[in-house]
């Protein structure tokens, strides 16, 4: 069977944990053979981003920027991963529709675990007000409604988020269920009768 391309699309807080799920999940990937891509909010902005701040028009344009990105690797047969903020539900629904083979996950933690986390010292600034405008603090995020799935990372390990997310990606098709090793014996035993060896 061939590999069909797809864009799994993070969504959440800054430090909910989109960056290291999709890093887990690019590893795993890889194993099975898959050629992988994740565009990660923070990396994008140094690059097909740079310049774009956080206003609503910003924003969108960095999610249509990604989406179309993810859209071209989609359509290849790769294995996409998006990793940004994503805080409206409208846009998000724009790279739904533009990409196809979407599956939404709502990386959800409450904004108290990712402020005690702040990873990049970025919540302390907002909360004293050095940065304005940081999501979840003095603007907006919008929960998605119809994630395909929701991982709370503040409950959940991160293989256990990681597990849940390829079992999602096996029930939708896009990806090959793994062969236990008897099965892949088979395969080859029955190749070489097949050829006349055995
Ligand atoms: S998005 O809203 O356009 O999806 P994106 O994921 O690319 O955002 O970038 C978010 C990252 O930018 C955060 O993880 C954080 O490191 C940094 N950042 C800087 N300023 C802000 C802000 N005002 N709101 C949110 N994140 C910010």
């Amino acid at each position: 069977m061939a590999n069909i391309g797809f864009t799994i699309w993070f969504t959440g807080l800054s430090g909910s944990g989109k960056s290291t799920l999709s890093e887990v999940i690019e590893h795993r990937l890889k194993v099975r053979g898959r050629n992988v891509e994740i565009l990660d909010g923070d990396i994008v902005r140094t690059h097909l981003s740079k310049g774009l701040g956080f206003s609503k028009e910003d924003r969108d344009t960095n999610i249509k920027r990604i989406a179309f990105v993810c859209g071209l690797l989609t359509r290849n047969d790769v294995a996409c991963i998006s990793a940004a903020i994503s805080p409206y539900r409208e846009t998000r629904a724009w790279a739904r529709n533009h990409i196809g083979n979407f599956i939404e996950v709502y990386v959800k933690c409450p904004i108290d675990v990712c402020r005690q986390r702040d990873v990049k010292g970025l919540y302390k600034l907002a909360d004293e007000g050095k940065i304005k405008g940081f999501t979840g603090v003095d603007d907006p995020y919008e929960e998605p409604d119809h994630a395909e799935l929701v991982v709370e990372t503040d409950k959940e390990t991160v293989e256990e988020s990681v597990g849940r997310i390829f079992a999602k990606l096996e029930e939708l098709g896009y990806l090959e269920s793994e062969e236990t090793p008897e099965a892949e014996e088979k395969v080859v035993t029955d190749r070489l009768a097949a050829l006349g060896y055995l």
